[in-house]
Order: C-alpha cells, then structure tokens, then sequence
C-alpha cells in the first residue's frame, strides 16, 4: 500500500493502491508511520510523496463511508504531513482529486506534470473535502479561486494551478517526473505551510458565489457548506476552521442526498461493466464511422466521434438535407468555440474529418454505421437490407432507434450478429447517456466494442435489451399516461409539472411534451378525437414549435397556463362522461413517479436490463433525474419499497384497468431488500 525509497537524502514514500491509490486506511496508516519514521532518520533531509501507476491520489475511498472511519483519520495524516520538519514535495502526475489533492496540501511545495489535473470534486458525492482543503485551499490561492474549485468541484489543469499558485513547479513530462521532483526537493531548505498563511475576504464574496450558482445548486445540501467552511477560512484559526469543516463534512457524508450521488457514482461505473462477458474479449477496430442521416440527430451523433477525431462519412438523399445538417453541425461547433469551449484549430480539426455525401456506398468503408433515419420500420428495414449488401464484412451495424424492435431491423441482414441498437438522447452531442440495445442475436464482441467507443466519445452508456421503448422511453409511457389521466380527473398541467421541478426534474410531463412536439406519434390523416394529444393537435396546438401545446408561449418561448388548453380539457372530459375532482399532490406522485418505479421493476424483471442502478444511470443521465436523488429504483428505496407498493394498490383503479404491480417490487417489499439486491 505504501512503498518506501532512499533516494540519497531524499525519502520517496509512494502511494499503492490500484486502480486510483485511494486513501483506504492501509494507505493512510502507512502515509502516517512514513512521515513519522522520516522525521528521526538523520539520513532523511526532504520528503517526496508521489501516486503509484496512472495517477497521484484520487481521494478517499469512497466505499469506505458508510461505514464508522477507522483511524487514522484523512485529516490527521494531512496535518502530520504539513507539521513535518523537513520540507516535503507532492510529486503530481494524472489526478490529485479530492482527499488526494488535501494530501498534496499539506505538503510544503507541489511539482506536477503539465498535464495533471487537481481538484476537490467532494461537492458532486453530496460532501465537501474533509481533510483540511477548504481550509488549506483558499490560504493558498485566495478565497475567490478556491470557491470557483470547491463549489464546482471541476478540477483545473496543472499549467492553470501554477498560474495561482496551486502548483510550485512543472516537471516536463511523466517520465522525468520522480528524478525532477527529487532534484527540486534537494534544494529546499526548510517547510512551508499553507496552514501558516492566512487570508481575507470581503463577506459579500460568499454571498456572490451562492446567488451567481443559485439555480446549480439549489436544493443541494453540499455546496451551501463548502461556501461555509470556506468562509470559516477567513474567520478561523486552520484548527478552528478545521474543526468547524469536520462537523459540516459529518453533517453531510450520512445524508440521504450524499448516499444518492455515491449510489450514482457506482452506478455509473458498474452500467459500463456486461455481465458473462468474458473481460479480455477482443474488440472490433473502429476507425472510421458512417452516420446515415444528416437531420439533427445524425448531425448531433457525428459530432460526438469528430470530436475524439474518428472521421465520420455522413450519408443523405438529397442535397439540400445535407448542406443544412452540414451547417448545423459547423453552428454547433461554432458556438462552442464562442463561449471559449475549444480552440478555432480544434473546430478546423473536427470539421476536416467529417465527409458529406449523397453516395450511400461510401459507407463501404466504415467500421461502424448508424442509422439515423425517420422512426418507421419499413424504412429502417430497407436501408439495413442495403447496409447489409454495402457494409464491409464484420462492419458494425447500429439502429439509432428510440422505440423499435432490434430484432426485427436485424433480420432485414443476413448479418444479425453484427447489428444493435445505439439509442443516442437528443441533443446527441450534449446527452451523456447512450442506450447500447442489445439484440437476440448481437454478437458479444460487437457488444463490447459499442460499451468501449460509448466511453471514448465520453458517453455514458447502459445495456438494454429488446422491449418497446427501451429503459428510458419505456417508463415515460406509464408516467404520460396517467399524467393525461389525471388532466381528465381534474388536475392541470401546470400542478402536475409543478410537482415534477419542484421534485427535482428539470421539466414536467407536459412541459416535456411541448418541448418535443405534441404531435410525435398522431395520426394527422384521421379527423377522429380519441385522446387529449388528438384534440390539442386537431386545434394545431403541437408544442413550442406553434406557440401553443399544453400552455402558450410568447415569442421568447416563455410558457403561461392557456384557457383554451382548459377548455379543451373540459371538452373531452365531458365526452369521456369523466367527472371532475380534486387531485391532490400525493396522487399525482404515485401516479406518474412510482408507477415508473413499478415499470422499472418489471424492466428488471424481464432482464431487460442487467441491474437496478443501471435503471438509475439512464434516468440520471438521459432525463435530467435529479442526481441527488440517484435515479427511480434507488429513489424507490429511500421511499420505502412497502410504501410505494401499498401506495400502487390503494390507486390501482384511476392508475388503469390493466396495472399490475411488478412481482419483483412486490417480493423485494415483502422479504425488505432493495431492489438491486432482487431475490
Ligand atoms: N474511492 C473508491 N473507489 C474509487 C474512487 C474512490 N475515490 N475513485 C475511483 N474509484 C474506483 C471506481 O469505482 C472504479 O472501480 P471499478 O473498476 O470497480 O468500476 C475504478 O476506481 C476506476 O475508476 P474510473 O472507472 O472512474 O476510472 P477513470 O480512469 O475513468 O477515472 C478518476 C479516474 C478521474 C480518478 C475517477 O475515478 C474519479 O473521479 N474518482 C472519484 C474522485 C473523487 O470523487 N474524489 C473525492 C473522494 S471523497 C474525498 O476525498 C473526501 C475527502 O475530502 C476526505
């Protein structure tokens, strides 16, 4: 866990711990007992601490919080480092994140490679850095940088923390960095401690930084303390301050929303993971990509491969349809690079590896192709049977379908082994989930080569099988449906949105609809009215794009509740012989969050995906579930399981004549085991 080396007079103590030397308690003892040993060793005049393999420290380790802490404590061995008599270096490579970052702190200088990036990330797992770093941070660079590190927890790159003062010293690169740190520690006579500093601010600067990220952070336990303990910075003696930090860190880290984002935070790392796959299965090169389709999801998806520098051939019918997807793709770029986002040679770069063509045998050449075309299976049946004449022998073939059979666009090839679904969000170049759809007959390598690209073009990708809908789209179907139902029963849309933001989603239902088009899915060519989206669309309300859906809009797309939506409303209803009541919040809860849980349920049920916290990732990922709350099936538990179940059972009848409750949440309520833990 922790090697030692005599390198002369100076005393390298390395951190050992794969994959991300994190500071589990072996790391922490042994840290502790090198420092202490160095400090009466007359060999020893300096100290290096340095991270073994890809990186210098990322931290606690996190699994260990829930659990009592064993000691040492993080902040014990931080402060032996820093009291240390003789001049200690961190020695940084890769990340310093974290209780990583606090370590390299309470060291007395900082070398790290130009390419290293530090940051205290404490406040995206619901906490704040614990160790002394909002204490020791703002000491160092000043309250303002500090703040912008610990309330955003975005890490900076090495060159930028040696402009603040982060950083003492660039090394050249990572092979020369254990020689040039032990050199530069040769010429240190004496300590210096950040914790001996001290340093003021204007009060009116905390009260900035929480307005200027209201709307980030509102609702969220975590960043409102890091504001504090920084504060308590410029107020505080380092032990005062230090004391105050742990009491809002112990506050924080037992918290229900701190245990959600560590839920999500595995959660996320486990949905890249394929259960029965075996682990060194050789993967599909993938150098070249087609996308078939240049509307906004084709042109959206290309750029996520241009960006990682994977040329892309983009395909369309007709000239027209090209050029605009071609410019779109130029504006979004474009933009990004306005707000400073990337560098004009970055965009020049991307641009040059993409190549527009009307020539559908181009694809030929591609290692993987998606099709982006119209939401039908007749169409998406046809161009595969065309793909499958085209595309190169073990070429990759990819549906961006959002709904539709796998299997059945696979039979269209005499290949469907080598076809699956690669459902991107919309704006596909924005959205980090990435539904990978796994067919009856999808080839495990095909498979595994669709999880690992997903990573490089820094999706986030989750595994389902073949269902209506998928994972995500499939548990928006009970939600829409009782969310219309509850309009004829009497609510509004703007109540039952109101109880989805103020829940934490970023839109409501009908918010959502009108976002997307109220008339996805309606049959224009029939006059018959045989539901709400009929009637609204009939009267070519369509959403946002017309200025009128569920609510109005204005010119600015601002919505207000519309008259003529109630009227509408009250129309059907009267058709429907449905008779008005009142609706309370509660129902609207049980009627469109958990009937997602039981759909989750029955989802996992099926196997149509792999576990529960994948469930989570793609609500949390795809639909902007609030991260604090994990995602629904982890939500469900904080619930209560025999809650949520009662609940379900109590409206079975207004939820649908044909509701079931899922066995598996009914079996996990009874026997009392989370959902992920399914018996
Ligand atoms: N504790 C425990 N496990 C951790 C961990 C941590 N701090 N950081 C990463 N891991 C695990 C991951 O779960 C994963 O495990 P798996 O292989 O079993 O799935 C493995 O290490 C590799 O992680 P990634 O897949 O994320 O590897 P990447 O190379 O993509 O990313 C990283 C590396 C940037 C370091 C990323 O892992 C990361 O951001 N880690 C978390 C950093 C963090 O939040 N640090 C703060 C911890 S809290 C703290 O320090 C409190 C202190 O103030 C007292």
């Amino acid at each position: 866990m922790i090697k030692n080396q005599l390198h002369g007079d100076i005393f390298e103590i390395v951190m050992v711990n794969p994959p991300v030397n994190a500071l589990a308690y072996p790391v922490r003892q042994g840290l502790l007992q090198a420092i202490i040993d160095a400090q009466t060793d007359d060999a020893v005049k300096a100290i290096v601490i340095r991270g073994d393999g890809q990186l210098f420290c990322a931290g606690a380790d996190i699994t260990e919080f829930d659990a009592p802490v064993v000691e040492p404590d993080l902040h014990v061995v931080v402060d032996a480092i820093e009291a240390s008599a003789k001049p200690v270096v961190a020695a940084i490579h890769g990340s310093a994140l974290g209780g990583g970052l606090e370590i390299a702190l309470g060291c007395h200088y900082r070398i790290a490679t130009p390419d290293a990036k530090l940051g205290l990330p404490e406040v995206l797992i619901g906490i704040l850095p614990g160790a002394g770093g909002t204490q020791r941070l703002p000491r160092l660079i000043g309250v303002e940088a500090a703040l912008d590190m610990i309330v955003s927890g975005s890490p900076i790159a090495a060159r930028r923390a040696a402009e603040i003062g982060l950083v003492d010293r660039l090394a050249s690169n990572e092979g020369s960095l254990g020689e040039e740190a032990i050199a530069f520690t040769r010429t240190l006579d004496a300590p210096r401690r950040a914790g001996d500093l001290s340093v003021e601010a204007d009060p009116a600067v905390f009260e900035k930084v929480a307005a200027d990220n209201a709307r980030k952070i509102k609702g969220l336990d975590a960043p409102s303390a890091c504001i504090e303990a920084v504060k308590a910075s410029t107020t505080m003696s380092l032990a005062d301050g230090q004391a105050k930090e742990r009491a809002l860190f112990a506050g924080l880290v037992s918290g229900e929303q701190a245990k959600a984002l560590r839920h999500i935070f595995f959660a996320e790392r486990s949905a890249a993971k394929i259960d029965g796959l075996p682990k060194d299965i050789a993967l599909r090169p993938i150098a070249k990509v087609g996308i078939l389709g240049a509307g906004t999801m084709g042109g959206g998806i290309s750029m996520n491969f241009l960006s990682a520098g994977i040329p892309v051939t983009i395909v369309e019918m007709q000239q027209e349809a090209l050029d605009r997807g071609v410019r779109l793709v130029r504006k979004n770029y474009e933009a990004t690079a306005a707000k400073g986002r990337l560098t004009t040679d970055q965009v020049k770069n991307a641009l040059g590896l993409l190549t527009p063509t009307l020539d559908f045998d181009t694809l030929a050449d591609c290692d993987l192709i998606i099709e982006a075309a119209y939401e039908n299976m007749e169409i998406k049946k046809e161009i595969f049977a065309r793909l499958d004449a085209v595309a190169k022998p073990g070429a990759i073939l990819a549906s961006n379908t959002s709904y539709l059979s796998i299997d059945e666009i696979a039979s269209a090839t005499k290949r469907p082994q080598d076809v699956l679904g690669l459902h991107f969000f919309s704006p596909a170049n924005v959205m980090k989930l990435l539904e990978v759809v796994r067919g009856a007959k999808t080839a495990p390598d095909v498979l595994a080569t669709s999880m690992q690209l997903a990573r490089k073009i820094g999706k986030v990708p989750v595994v389902s099988g073949v269902c209506y809908g998928f994972i995500g789209n499939r548990m928006l179907i009970p939600r829409q449906k009782n969310a219309e139902a509850l309009l004829l029963e009497g609510a509004t849309p703007e109540q039952i949105d109101r109880v989805h933001t103020s829940f934490g989603m970023p839109m409501g239902p009908f918010q959502m609809a009108d976002l997307a088009g109220v008339d996805i899915g309606w049959h224009r060519d029939t006059d018959r009215i045989e539901s709400l989206q009929d009637a609204l669309c009939a009267e070519g309300r369509w959403g946002q794009k017309t200025k009128a859906g569920f609510y109005d809009y204005d010119d600015k797309r601002k919505p207000t509740p519309s008259a003529a939506v109630a009227k509408i409303i009250d129309d059907f209803r009267a058709r429907k012989g449905v008779t008005k009541r009142e609706t309370s919040d509660e129902e609207i809860v049980v009627r469109t969050l958990y009937t997602m849980v039981n759909e989750g349920a029955l989802i996992l049920e099926e196997g149509i995906a792999q576990r529960a916290s994948d469930v989570d990732v793609v609500w949390a990922y795809g639909y902007g579930w609030p991260r604090h709350r994990s995602g629904p099936m982890f939500w469900a538990g904080q619930v209560g399981l025999t809650k949520i179940v009662a609940d379900l059972g109590r409206y079975a009848a207004q939820i649908g004549s044909n509701f079931a409750v899922s066995a598996l949440l009914k079996r996990c309520a009874e026997q009392r085991v989370p959902l992920d833990r399914a018996p």
